[in-house]
């Protein structure tokens, strides 16, 4: 540990955490980040990626097997205490209690943080309006749709004014709308001055959201980057092509070789890699004008395509069970 001094301008450092549960699975060998103070660090992977492992280390819920934590340069395990003083944590999994208001949900949270009974009762309103909450407090949460109940979970971390914010797939499940309104009010947080570590495999999002973004898959950060250096890799446009009868995708795609382009074969499309897709377009259609084509269309890189070139999986094909585990969420608080 001596060997590793802390970085000061982390907020948050991980060097090497390996984590091995009970039972012998990896979840995490060997992650290595760096969120700087004041930015927004997107964890981007699929499900079992290792995302929430990671999360609840930096948040002292579990231990690492092996490797460093840190937090604003207190270690998670030896100085476990302070570094929960400078933390709020949304996990992923609802905690609000169905029974109680908005409002006694969040006043209980800043007594059990050791504020007074006024101080409580300020800091309650104060971050419930922050979330925009004010109107719905007096209700019980039982009543709140699925992003007001995001929403209420945010106000309850805020209470003892953290420095460092873990959003553990804060819009799972939630619609577009509401979506979009916490992604407004994570951006607000981090003008605070917040660092924010956001876990997340919706792609828009750590894109739309993170000043960097560590790409997770199977315990491991496989790239890492701002969302433009990650996706600038990729190395520009991808045109696709959708042939009438898809057994003719491989005569596509052997004659655009032929002709000097990139090709790759998915789904009976013919994807062809170009630096920009405007000005390939024309001799792209000149050579393929003799076959019958249902569709093209131009795609410009996205993470979601990063992903892919990393790991060869696609990070989409976990989302078909976003409602499923959110109704499982939901149900488990409710019990
Ligand atoms: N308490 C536990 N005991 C044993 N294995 C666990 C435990 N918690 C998680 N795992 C396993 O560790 C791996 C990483 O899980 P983790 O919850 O960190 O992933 P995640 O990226 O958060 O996934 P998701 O997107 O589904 O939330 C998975 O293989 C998971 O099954
Ligand atoms: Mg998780």
């Amino acid at each position: 540990m001596q060997a590793d001094p802390a970085r000061p301008d982390c907020a948050i450092e991980t060097i090497n955490l390996v984590k091995i549960y009970k039972g012998g699975v990896k979840a995490l060998q060997g992650v290595s980040f760096c969120a700087k103070k004041g930015e927004i660090y997107g964890l981007l992977g699929p499900n079992g990626a290792g995302k929430t492992t990671t999360v609840k280390i930096l948040s002292t819920l579990i231990k690492p097997t092996s490797g460093v934590a840190r937090i604003l340069g207190h270690d998670v395990v030896q100085e476990s205490g302070t570094v929960r003083r400078l933390i709020g944590v949304v996990p992923q999994d609802l905690t609000s209690d169905d029974e109680m208001t908005g409002f006694e949900n969040v006043y209980i949270h800043a007594r059990l943080y050791g504020l007074s009974r006024r101080e409580a009762e300020e800091k309650a309103w104060e971050v419930l309006e922050f979330m925009g909450l004010t109107e719905a407090a007096k209700r019980k949460t039982i009543t709140y749709s699925g992003g007001m109940r995001k929403r209420l979970e945010i106000a309850m971390s805020l209470v003892h004014d953290p420095q460092v914010l873990f959003l553990d797939e804060p819009t799972l499940g939630l619609d577009v709308q509401s979506r979009r309104h916490l992604w407004d009010l994570i951006l607000s947080l981090k003008k605070q001055g917040k660092t924010i570590l956001l876990t997340t495999h919706y792609m828009e999002e750590a894109d739309y959201l993170s000043d960097r973004v560590g790409i997770i898959d199977m315990g491991r950060i496989v790239a890492e980057g701002t969302p433009e250096e990650l996706k600038r890799r990729l190395g520009g446009d991808r045109i696709h092509i959708r042939p009438v009868d898809p057994a003719q995708a491989p005569v596509i795609g052997k004659t655009l070789e032929s002709a000097g382009f990139t090709v790759v074969l998915e789904n009976g499309e013919v994807i062809v890699k170009v630096p920009k897709a405007e000005e390939a377009l024309l001799s792209i259609a000149r050579v393929i004008e003799k076959f019958n084509i249902a569709d093209i269309r131009i795609s410009k890189p996205n993470l979601e395509e990063v992903f892919l070139e990393l790991t060869g999986r696609r990070l989409r094909d976990e989302e078909s069970l976003d409602p499923f585990k959110y109704r499982i969420m939901s149900r488990r608080v409710r019990k």
